[in-house]
């Protein structure tokens, strides 16, 4: 399926469905007004549309969908017409869903193609170019489907979508953001095919031959550190969860340097690739689902694809501890002490605090780059789950620049990070008796005693996201996420990365930049998107 801007009336858009919004509402009674470019459309019908929605076979009901036949009197078949809701809440994210909504609505009629206008019209501070990003993005993500292991697969008959320009001036703006949202949708749809594919494909030698491949393919540095380097450099955390699995460890090292001179951002994604607790084995009931606790990883290397593709003006190293966690014989008791590569001891309490235990020693490694900023991604706790449910991430952070960048980036890629405390009355829950700290702070405040415990081994400007909360999508109606892993964060840190502004030379002046990204003369922060 191709995505493709044009420039047209949309009574001459030609082709099988076109797109049209309604917005929720009063007029004269009806439950839907129509933009004013559906208004044109609608005379060109005799008031068709307007006549459906006085019978109620359309409304204005956010992602509600109605099929209508042209019957010949403009030049495209059949209209599929989307509730939008009320204009006041227009957002670029509700966007997203509606076009996720009705691509799948078109593949369902056999549709061979699509075309929508693409207007600006109602969704605050956003351009063309972000419009065209987001229904490519929306169109995309919703028409995913997870068939590697199918050995039917279910076809698309749509073979293009069209996004049609409002004026000739825009065909660029809606072309270039089109490009960006399939480069973007592309990059989250890696991350979920890794993510969906099980534990007995994707081993740690497996990330590790996918990340040479995409080094390959995008001409990127890549390091892979085995078991004999960890032992060396005294990576004794994570050569601890990797000693009950018989798949050997993986740390995998991605660098892309879009621009030499800028200072690195280091991004470290937890990388286990299958969690079953180990000796603290879990129960049965969805354990099959821990093939996915390598979403961090996933979403680095994701990351780190898609700002190749794009060519961002950014320097990246990304890191991935990739090892199984399993309660083989040399598996880790509970109450063994490990020294991680800080040289910090710990307590094992639990061996199902594994994560966090990879992640002390990859945070570590990390500041071989002197980063300028460290982000890592998490699985971490079901804690998490708890606080959030799934329509938000946990964001945690020393910060708070950083993390005001990082939740902004998010609602602009609609995928949402919350903020929960750090605050070291938390610390007395993770202090060992035997050891410098314990793995695991107990029921309280879980994603707070995990984070808290990630901190000890971090020296920079750092965040950290945990990804237990939105990885995995168990709802079958939502619009652009199909059921089982979501792609998370790779949106959000695109977002992000996107914004980031080269550091200031050193003789340029003597302050570096706030980690949070360049502050402007008159003190705002600048969140000017760089182009492609
Ligand atoms: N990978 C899990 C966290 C998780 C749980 C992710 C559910 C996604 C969904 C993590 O390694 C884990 O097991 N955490 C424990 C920590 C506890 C033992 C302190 C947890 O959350 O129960
Ligand atoms: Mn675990
Ligand atoms: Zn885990």
């Amino acid at each position: 399926m191709e995505i493709k801007a044009s420039y047209r009336a949309l009574t001459q858009a030609a082709g099988d469905l076109l797109v049209l919004g309604l917005y929720e509402g009063k007029n004269e009674g009806k439950t839907a007004i129509l933009p004013a470019t559906v208004g044109a459309v609608d005379r060109a019908l005799g008031g068709l549309i307007q006549e459906a929605i006085a019978r109620e076979e359309c409304s204005g009901k956010f992602l509600r969908t109605a099929i209508l036949h042209a019957q010949g009197r403009i030049a495209v078949r059949r209209l599929l017409l989307v509730g939008l809701g009320k204009r006041s809440e227009m957002t670029i994210e509700r966007l997203r869903q509606v076009m996720g909504m009705a691509a799948r609505r078109a593949r369902d009629a056999g549709a061979l193609s699509l075309c929508a206008p693409v207007a600006t019209d109602g969704i605050k501070r956003a351009t063309v170019q972000d419009v065209a990003q987001a229904m490519t993005e929306g169109i995309r993500l919703g028409l995913y489907r997870f068939q590697t292991y199918k050995t039917e697969r279910e076809p698309n008959t749509i073979r293009t979508c069209t996004l049609i320009a409002q004026d000739a001036s825009n065909v660029g703006a809606v072309e270039s953001g089109a490009r960006r949202g399939e480069i973007i949708a592309a990059g989250a749809a890696y991350a979920r095919d890794l993510c969906n594919s099980p534990a007995n494909v994707v081993t740690p030698g497996y990330l590790a031959e996918e990340a040479r491949a995409m080094a390959t393919a995008h001409g990127l540095r890549v390091t892979v550190l085995e078991r004999a380097d960890m032992a060396r450099l005294g990576m004794g955390a994570l050569m601890g969860v990797a000693q009950g699995a018989a798949t050997p460890p993986k740390f995998i090292v991605v660098e892309y340097e879009g621009d030499k001179k800028a200072q690195v951002i280091a991004l470290v994604g937890k990388s286990v690739t299958f969690d079953s607790g180990g000796i603290s084995l879990k129960p049965a009931e969805d354990m099959d689902r821990m093939k996915y606790d390598m979403t961090g990883g996933a979403t680095v290397l994701a990351t780190i694809r898609v700002a190749a593709q794009l060519r961002l003006p950014v320097r990246l190293v990304g890191l991935l501890p990739a090892t199984d966690n399993m309660p083989g014989g040399a598996a880790m008791h509970p109450g063994d002490i490990i020294t991680t590569l800080a040289g910090k001891t710990v307590e094992v309490v639990n061996t199902d605090a594994e994560g966090r235990l990879c992640l002390a020693d990859a945070l570590t490694y990390a500041l071989r780059y002197k980063p300028a900023v460290v982000i890592d991604l998490a699985t971490l706790t079901g804690a998490c789950v708890v606080a959030l449910g799934h329509h938000a991430m946990g964001l945690f952070g020393n910060d708070d620049a950083l993390l005001a960048r990082l939740r902004a980036a998010g609602d602009v890629a609609g995928e949402r990070a919350w903020p929960l405390p750090l605050w070291d009355d938390y610390f007395r829950q993770i202090q060992s008796d035997v050891a410098d700290l314990k793995n695991s702070g107990g029921r309280p405040g879980g994603a707070i005693t995990a984070a808290l415990f990630l901190k000890q081994f971090v020296k920079t400007p750092w965040a950290h996201f945990d990804l237990a909360s939105t990885a995995w999508n168990t709802d079958a109606a939502h619009p652009y996420l199909s059921k089982g892993a979501t792609g998370t964060g790779v949106r959000l840190l695109i977002a992000y990365l996107s914004s980031w502004t080269k550091a200031p030379r050193k003789s340029r002046g003597r302050s570096r930049p706030a980690p949070g990204g360049r502050v402007s003369r008159k003190g705002s922060r600048t969140n000017a998107p760089v182009a492609p």
